[in-house]
């Protein structure tokens, strides 16, 4: 504050800068932490490399095809995630579900780093495997 007299400006409108200044930092914390930036890697990513792991770790305790009545804990019985081709019609809404930390109900977030390979897979049009693999 005592170096403000060397300042030209009349020390009231710069006092309104500083405030204005502190708000608008405040403001970003709280953007950053309702939705992660996320390092998205350009990297192949593949359902069998990276993505039924992510799903195996955080989801199908709920939504597994094999699970049925209270084992599924309210989890719709068409969303599952424990299969290439029912988790594939839901990547969209799992991923944003993610990010917003909705899902998993009840869990801790999945990671950032988790997250952004969800959103590579989908960038990449959701493949199954490898040029090779099935
Ligand atoms: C503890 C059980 C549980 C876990 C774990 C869980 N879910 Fe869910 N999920 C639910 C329940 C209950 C619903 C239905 C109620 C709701 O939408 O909040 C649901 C609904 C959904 C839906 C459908 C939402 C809609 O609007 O149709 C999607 C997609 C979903 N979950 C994705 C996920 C993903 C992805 C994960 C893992 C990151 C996950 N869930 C983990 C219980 C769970």
């Amino acid at each position: 504050m005592a170096t403000m007299k060397q300042w030209k400006t009349p020390p009231r409108a710069l006092a309104g800068v500083t405030v204005a200044g502190f708000v608008l930092a405040a403001g970003c914390g709280d953007k950053q932490n309702a939705v992660q930036s996320l390092d998205v890697p350009d990297t192949a990513v593949t359902w069998c490399s990276e993505i039924e792991a992510i799903f195996a770790a955080h989801c199908t305790r709920c939504h597994a095809s094999t699970k049925q009545g209270a084992e599924r804990n309210g989890a719709p019985p068409n969303v599952n995630f424990d299969s290439y081709d029912a988790a594939v019609p839901n990547a969209s809404l799992a991923f944003n579900l993610m990010q917003s930390g909705a899902m998993p109900l009840g869990g801790e977030r999945v990671p950032a780093d988790e997250l952004a390979l969800v959103s590579a897979w989908q960038e990449q049009g959701t493949p199954r495997c490898d040029a090779t693999g099935d």
